[in-house]
Order: C-alpha cells, then sequence, then structure tokens
C-alpha cells in the first residue's frame, strides 16, 4: 500500500506531481479557458462577488493564504482568509455578494463545518474546496471543486495541500475569465505554467536525498526558523508546522520583513533558519530584501538554509546549504518550494525514530471543535 516507500507520507509526497496534473486534468478546455460547469453557483452571482472570505484550519489555511496573494491579484476582490475557529466567534461581516470559500482535504472539520454554517445564516454563497467526495462540508455548501488528490492517509498533510493551491488558482483564473479581469492570453499562460508544475516537482523528488542528508545531519536539532515573503510566507508557516507535527520540534515561521521587528532577537550561534527565497525574476527589490535577511540572520551565527530558484546566484555566498527549485511564476512558486520543506520534516522525524504517519496527539480528522 505504501508504494514501496517506508511510510504513507513519503509515498503521498511522492504522490504531488500526480495529485496537482490530476486536480487540473478536465478542468480548461482547448482553447486554454477554463470550464468550471461543475460550480453550481450561477455565474452572474459569481460576477457580482464583492468579497471573498477563505476559512480553514491547519495546512489547509496556509493553502487559503497562498491563495490570498493570487486570487487578489488576479480579480481584484478583496480576499480575507481566517483560520475558521476565529471566523465562527467574533461577529464577521459577510452578506450575500460575499463567497465564502472553505478549504478542507477532509471536509469533515468541525471547526470549518460550524464556520460554514454560520457563514450560511448570514446569507453568504458558499463554496467548498474538498478532497473527500460526499463528505460533510461540500455536502453543506451551494457549490464544490473537488481536489483530486487521492485519499491521504498519513496525518501530516501534503499532496492535498498542493491540490488546495491549484484548486483555489483555478478557481482564480475562473473569477477573473467570467469578470473580465484578466486578457484570454494571461489566464491560458498561467495555465500553462501550471501545467508545467508536475514535470517541476518531480525533479525536485529526484534530488530528494540532498534534502534527507541534511535533515538526518540535523536530527538533533531543537529549534528551528523559517523565513519567506509574499506567497513564500505561508510557505514558511507550513514548513514549520510539518516539522512540529511530525519531528517535536520547536519551529516558526514568520514574514521575513518581520524579522526586524522582534524574531531577529533569536538567532544567535547556530540557529538553523530556513529562508524561502522569491525569485530574482519577479520582483526585484522583494528579492533583493530577502537576501538581505539571509545576510543578517547570518551575520549574527545563524545557520542558513535556502530554497532558491535555479540560477538565483545571489544567494550562494550566504548560504550554509541551497537547494534549487526549477523556475516558474512567482505565485506559482510555493507548488515547488513547500517540497523540500516536507521531505525535511518526513525525513527527520524518521530518523528520529519516530511514527511519521501518526504523530502524537493528532487526529487525521479533528472532528471536535
Ligand atoms: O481536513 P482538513 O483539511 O480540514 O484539516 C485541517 C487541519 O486539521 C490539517 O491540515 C492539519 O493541520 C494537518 N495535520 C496538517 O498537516
Amino acid at each position: 500500500e505504501k508504494g514501496g516507500f517506508d511510510s504513507f507520507m513519503a509515498k503521498e509526497i511522492h504522490d504531488q506531481p500526480q495529485a496537482v496534473a490530476d486536480t487540473l486534468l478536465g478542468r480548461v478546455d482547448s482553447n486554454g479557458r477554463l470550464a468550471l460547469d461543475e460550480l453550481r453557483i450561477d455565474a452572474d452571482e459569481l460576477k457580482a462577488i464583492d468579497k471573498i472570505v477563505v476559512l480553514a484550519c491547519g495546512t489547509s489555511a496556509y493553502a487559503a493564504h497562498v491563495a490570498k496573494y493570487a486570487i487578489e491579484h488576479w480579480c481584484r476582490v478583496p480576499v480575507e482568509v481566517e483560520l475558521s475557529h476565529e471566523f465562527r466567534y467574533r461577529d464577521p461581516i459577510v452578506s450575500p455578494s460575499t463567497l465564502v470559500v472553505t478549504i478542507s482535504q477532509s471536509g469533515e472539520t468541525m471547526d470549518t463545518l460550524m464556520a460554514l454554517r454560520y457563514a450560511k445564516e448570514q446569507g453568504a454563497r458558499t463554496l467548498a474546496i474538498c478532497n473527500t467526495n460526499g463528505s460533510s462540508i461540500p455536502r453543506e455548501s451551494d457549490a464544490v471543486l473537488y481536489t483530486h488528490a487521492g485519499p491521504e492517509i498519513a496525518v501530516a498533510s501534503t499532496k492535498a495541500f498542493l491540490a488546495q493551491i491549484t484548486a483555489t488558482y483555478l478557481l482564480g483564473l475562473y473569477l477573473a475569465q467570467l469578470r473580465g479581469n484578466l486578457f484570454r492570453g494571461e489566464i491560458a499562460d498561467t495555465l500553462a505554467d501550471m501545467a508545467a508544475i508536475p514535470a517541476k516537482i518531480q525533479s525536485i523528488l529526484d534530488r530528494e536525498d540532498e534534502v534527507k542528508e541534511l535533515a538526518r545531519a540535523m536530527q538533533d536539532t531543537t529549534s528551528v526558523l523559517f523565513l519567506g515573503r509574499h506567497v513564500g510566507y505561508p510557505v514558511a508557516m507550513e514548513g514549520a508546522l510539518k516539522l512540529k507535527e511530525l519531528a517535536y520540534i520547536h519551529a516558526e515561521g514568520f514574514a521575513a520583513g518581520e524579522l526586524k521587528h522582534g524574531p531577529i532577537a533569536l538567532i544567535d550561534e547556530g540557529k538553523s533558519v530556513f529562508v524561502v527565497v522569491p525569485s530574482p525574476r519577479g520582483r526585484y527589490s522583494m528579492h533583493s530584501k530577502v537576501v538581505s535577511n539571509i545576510q543578517e540572520v547570518r551575520a549574527r551565527g545563524a545557520k542558513t538554509l535556502v530554497i532558491a530558484e535555479e540560477g538565483d546566484e545571489a544567494v550562494q555566498d550566504f548560504a550554509e546549504w541551497v537547494f534549487r527549485v526549477p523556475e516558474t511564476k512567482t505565485l506559482l512558486m510555493p507548488l515547488l518550494t513547500v517540497v523540500p520543506l516536507q521531505i525535511f520534516a518526513c525525513e527527520l522525524a524518521g530518523a528520529k525514530g519516530l511514527n511519521v504517519d501518526q504523530p502524537r496527539n493528532l487526529a487525521k480528522s479533528v472532528t471536535v471543535e
């Protein structure tokens, strides 16, 4: 069942090219236009949406964070991201022109289900992004966009996360198409880049030994920090969550720009810091700021572990270790940069002799509030 891997998690990490490909499958027509007829919300209603609220927990909430960057950029609609359990109890503002999107692998997360019910009571239109056919959250939503990652067994979410990002991007591009926010060519171009992602993930998996070696060497580490900016910020938080839940190591993800506002005080000799670096081909100032962050923590003795694009020469001199990911659009980078962080946590937990698939104190689906 584990397909020759040591754990379901390792297998599911390797399933990711397929999970992304399957989530794209059948949703783009031969003219490069999105065909999301499966959404049961009327196109006119979707055009009239003036706010999107995305609700989720854990890893699914990090997919929501990533989605915000893309959907706001493409659709020019405000997107709020909130943890389901926080949303439910704070008197949030939703109306019939609000689209509430829930993201859940299991479709049974009680916190998200309760938030969905609350949003419906307030008159919002609801759309579920879910990996489990016929589960409670999609059943109770107006519309569903299934992620086709296949069953996810390991408690730690991996392939569902990539499929969720893929699905939210399809939704974002579909809304942009309906609302005329993007030129046809831009949508087709982005979809073509998304179609190229599975092979790029595979090329990362083919080099997983580079990450595994680092993980094994770091099995006695007690604290690891993760920095990222823009879409790299939720990736940093996801990298930290994976390490906490699997390896029981203190780990924290930060927005790189926040470093000087406090977290840099944590840096001392030998502290391990992963830095997710945006593409130098994107906004140059963003890239150079993150490179400065690497220099800043390095100057204070940190061990800098860098995830950077192929050909990004600027990081080389300040990195203790560099892992290269293939080039893609900035917004698509999370689909690549998170993969080495998943492998790292999985391998480190395995090296410590821990149960990778069933970490202590956790359940695959959290059906209590
Ligand atoms: O099934 P869901 O996507 O609603 O689950 C949400 C979280 O409980 C889940 O992502 C959790 O954080 C995972 N253990 C993360 O690896």
